[in-house]
């Protein structure tokens, strides 16, 4: 006879006592929305993510109306760089006069509340689209590289950066952009580090949206991204990251990766996030739009997941979306 003392149903029975014991919620405060700005006017739409699009900065302003008016916390900024602006030496990286740089500036002007994530790592301005300097065999060298994401970060910080973060997976890195910003006064600015990011096909949509992708071609970043494989080194670069002075983590991408999210979580006990990647968007709206899943239902649940798996914030594409099916409850 099936023993009946325990009904695990009894607790599921009522909406009430299923809010009761929910473990893990979703809420605004979870939610960081990553956005691509374009030295062009207007919005241009990326055909591989329905419903994001490339702004001006005066669109830009608008978005992040929109998001301070839902109460999300930060935006994170990636530029699409015009390829007569790409250079070898990624130069216009650190170009005080840059568009990030003035998308951080007129961001900061008009909504001081919202925190402004920024990335930093040089594919967005090789001609050559890796995330750092490449030696004449295309390797891409580390410490050079580190240089010169030290003068990135710098230039972020004094456009007004709250959050500089880091996505290149070079070594050393963190170390010597918390060093370089100690010394130059930037003591409040916030480095989130992309310490676990893998070497993943998830990202090319991104690819396409920031135009790196064409310059690509072929070439991977196996060389300095992780191998989908490892989870143990996935720890070691969290240790070495925080040691280094990251105040956060990122776990990249998110959920083929939600077991890397808890290993830092429980490891670890820091501030740490996760990044629901261009591929991830994009499959969940393909999905929609076939008629195949509910795509409401279907977002919240998977950014819910990863607050289940111990994040303390997602960035998503469906983070202004997110936030209104929030508030509509
Ligand atoms: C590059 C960068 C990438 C993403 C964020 N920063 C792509 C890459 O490493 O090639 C991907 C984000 C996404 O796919 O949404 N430094």
């Amino acid at each position: 006879m099936t023993r009946l003392d325990t009904r695990m149903r009894r607790m599921r029975r009522d909406d009430f006592s299923r809010r009761l014991m929910r473990e893990s919620t979703l809420g605004v405060d979870d939610l960081i929305y990553p956005v691509f700005v374009h030295d062009r006017e207007g919005r241009a739409d990326v055909p591989s993510m329905p419903g994001v699009a490339r702004l001006s900065i005066d669109e830009l302003l608008r978005v992040a109306d929109i998001a301070s008016e839902l109460r999300i916390p930060a935006l994170a900024l990636f530029p699409v760089t015009a390829p007569e602006a790409k250079s070898l030496d990624a130069a216009a990286a650190w170009d005080d006069d840059g568009l990030c740089q003035r998308a951080i500036r007129a961001l900061k002007a008009r909504f001081p509340q919202l925190g402004v994530i920024t990335d930093v790592a040089l594919d967005p301005y090789t001609t050559h689209g890796q995330d750092g300097l490449v030696d004449d065999a295309g390797y891409v060298l580390n410490d050079v590289t580190v240089e010169a994401l030290v003068r990135q970060a710098l230039s972020h910080a004094r456009a007004g950066a709250d959050i500089v973060a880091p996505s290149d997976m070079m070594d050393g890195r963190i170390g010597a952009v918390r060093a370089a910003l100690e010394a130059d006064g930037h003591v409040h600015v916030r480095i989130l580090a992309y310490a676990a990011k893998y070497a993943s096909a998830f990202y090319g949509p991104f690819r396409d949206a920031v135009g790196s992708a064409t310059a690509l071609g072929k070439a991977d970043k196996a060389t300095y991204q992780m191998d989908p494989g490892n989870s143990d080194e996935a720890m070691r670069e969290i240790a070495q990251d925080l040691d280094e002075g990251a105040d956060m983590v990122m776990v990249k991408p998110g959920m083929p990766y939600l077991d890397i999210v808890r290993r830092a979580k429980d490891e670890f006990g820091v501030p740490v996030f996760a990044y629901q990647v261009s591929g991830e968007y994009a499959m969940l709206k393909a999905a929609a739009a076939n008629g195949w899943l509910d795509e409401r239902a279907c977002a919240l649940e998977a950014l819910l997941g990863f607050k289940r798996a111990g994040a303390d914030g997602v960035l998503s594409y469906f983070a202004l979306d997110a936030a209104r099916w929030l508030r509509a409850g």
